[in-house]
């Protein structure tokens, strides 16, 4: 690569001082546009037809767009159609307006009104390019010729709208002095006020001054300072509404129009998941979603992203990746162990502590929020901690296991997952589950029991235990008392040789199963040598689960000590 300086020209920041964006904050959301249906399509290698551009303008309704770009319709027989479709066909709900473009040239804005004809609420979209890299190498005339092009279009838009306007259309105007970025700031000022001016906006009647970053030439906070230095030179500031068109050329798009909107734009022309030339506008999503995860409801719907993830595929044939902010199949999902660990214990510290604030880490917003609370936010591969694998037990199968036994299963997890070499899905660590605890039924098996209860003194009860149980071959009676049933049969397998283990801990709850429920017994028991080993035993009968939970412990030892 040659030296960068011998090749690019670096963006020259306007000079700034006592900025004053830095310091304010968003507290409402932007006016939405969707330029989904113009933008959006022209960038597509198959541009959307007729049934496509309907499914995705009705995706948008659903979302709670209320100011859409329908298209180009001078420019092409399927827009004008698609235009007369959604007109004619009714589909345009009355609290909607339709957005036109149309490039200054007097032909192709006389087609553009005979195309909204009939239409309730219509913006009528004029732009033409200002910058001084496109007045050089494209138009070949200065500023001056630049602005007359611009106010010959605003002039003949004006008096054709005189009918239309008395015939009752609500018809606005928006202007655009396309790649504004590089356009110099008081020449950006120049036109839009000659503009505004050709247009007769008013406060009453604001005309919208669309400045976009064609396309992205500089870090967000030039941009910013541009919006900034912009608004106040602009004598017609209170007959316009400050809209912002940011591409994303350098990945910058949000920041851009987040910046831009501190430094006072009022509106935000993007798309879905950000869809449009090359890198694309901004996503219209991720700058709704990042200030809904700020308290500012972006008054868009997004709740059933899947369903519009499916519908845009569908539409522009293009695939979403799989770590694009907020509907990518990754974002939700935490492969690491200590991530894992975090977003386990921030879920139960919701639970427990029954806050009404999202406070989990590593997530910064709920999947369910967005519909995706089937997910599994943790997937288990070899990188994966002691947390996941029992976060993965209680989220999907109800298994709550007491803290002492996650290492021990997270490890048992985790060979398996380096053994296959694969991410483990959560129906094969249910099934390691099973096969590690809750199977562990030989070689110790208990074939008969009793409970006997007395209640003593003091309100304290004594529980006596009797049984047969088989260990390979052979099979002997046990009894014993205790005040309780696992006491009691602890006590009983105690006096038959089967006293290397120590009582430890236990937990018991119940889990669903069909309509009915199950008692599910955790079992810690610690041998001779100071080892802990864990059992599981599940039944009906919440007195026999702990006595199968000892005997899964018993057997796991006995397996593990003899393989
Ligand atoms: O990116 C752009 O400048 C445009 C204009 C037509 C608004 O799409
Ligand atoms: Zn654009």
């Amino acid at each position: 690569m040659k030296p960068a300086h011998e090749k690019y020209i670096p963006f020259v920041p306007i000079p700034m001082q006592n900025r004053t964006w830095p310091d304010k904050k968003l507290t409402a959301p932007p006016i939405w546009c969707s330029v989904d249906l113009r933008d959006g399509n022209q960038a597509l290698i198959d541009p959307m037809n007729v049934e496509e551009k309907l499914a995705l303008f009705h995706t948008l309704l659903d979302i709670g767009v209320k100011e859409i770009e329908v298209g180009f319709p001078s420019a092409s027989d399927t827009e004008y159609v698609f235009l007369r479709t959604l007109i004619d066909g009714g589909h345009i709900p009355d609290d909607v307006t339709i957005q036109v473009l149309v490039q200054a040239r007097p032909h192709l804005i006389e087609r553009t009104f005979q195309a909204i004809e009939g239409a309730k609420h219509v913006i009528f979209h004029l732009y033409n390019s200002t910058s001084t890299l496109q007045r050089k190498v494209v138009f070949k005339t200065d500023m001056d010729g630049i602005i007359k092009i611009a106010v010959d279009a605003a002039d003949l838009i004006y008096a054709l709208s005189r009918p239309v306007l008395a015939a009752g259309m609500d018809l606005r105007f928006e202007y655009s002095p396309e790649s504004f970025m590089g356009t110099e700031m008081d020449n950006a000022v120049l036109i839009c006020q000659a503009v505004l001016d050709a247009l007769h906006a008013t406060p009453e009647r604001k005309v919208i001054l669309n400045l976009p970053t064609t396309v992205e030439n500089c870090m967000p906070n030039y941009f910013a300072d541009e919006i900034e230095y912009f608004i106040g030179k602009l004598p017609g500031r209170d007959s316009a509404i400050i809209s912002l068109h940011p591409h994303n050329d350098r990945g910058e798009g949000v920041a851009t129009a987040e910046l831009g909107l501190l430094a006072g734009a009022e509106r935000v022309e993007a798309t879905l998941f950000g869809n449009g030339e090359r890198t694309g506008n901004v996503d219209m999503v991720t700058l709704a979603l990042n200030l809904y995860t700020q308290g500012v409801d972006p008054k868009l719907d997004f709740s059933d992203i899947n369903k519009i993830r499916d519908v845009y595929e569908r539409v522009t044939k293009m695939k979403l990746g799989e770590r694009q902010p907020y509907v990518g199949e990754l974002v939700f999902t935490a492969f690491s162990g200590s991530h894992q660990d975090a977003i386990n214990k921030g879920t139960r510290y919701m639970e427990e502590s029954g806050s009404e604030y999202w406070e989990v880490p590593y997530l910064p917003i709920d999947p369910a929020d967005l519909g995706r609370q089937y997910e599994p936010i943790i997937r288990i591969n070899s990188q994966s901690g002691k947390g996941g694998a029992a976060f993965i037990m209680q989220h999907n199968f109800g298994f709550d296991l007491p803290k002492a036994m996650h290492p021990e299963f997270g490890r048992i997890v985790q060979e398996e997952s380096d053994r296959l070499g694969k991410e483990l899905k959560p129906e094969r660590i249910y099934a390691l589950f099973q096969e590690e605890y809750v199977k562990a039924d030989t070689p110790y098996e208990l074939l008969e029991y009793r409970f006997s209860e007395q209640s003593g003194t003091g309100g304290k009860n004594h529980v006596a235990f009797s049984g047969k149980l088989r260990h390979r071959d052979t099979i002997f009676e046990v009894s014993g008392e205790g005040n309780g049933p696992i006491d009691a049969f602890f006590n009983a397998i105690h006096d038959q040789k089967m006293n290397r283990f120590t009582f430890i801990d236990y937990k018991e709850h119940a889990i669903k199963d069909g309509s009915d429920s199950l008692a599910v017994a955790y079992i810690h028991l610690q041998d001779k040598e100071g080892k802990d080993w864990f059992g599981v035993g599940l039944s009906h009968n919440s007195n026999l689960a702990p006595l199968r939970g000892i005997l899964s412990s018993m057997n796991r030892a006995e397996r593990h000590t003899h393989s």
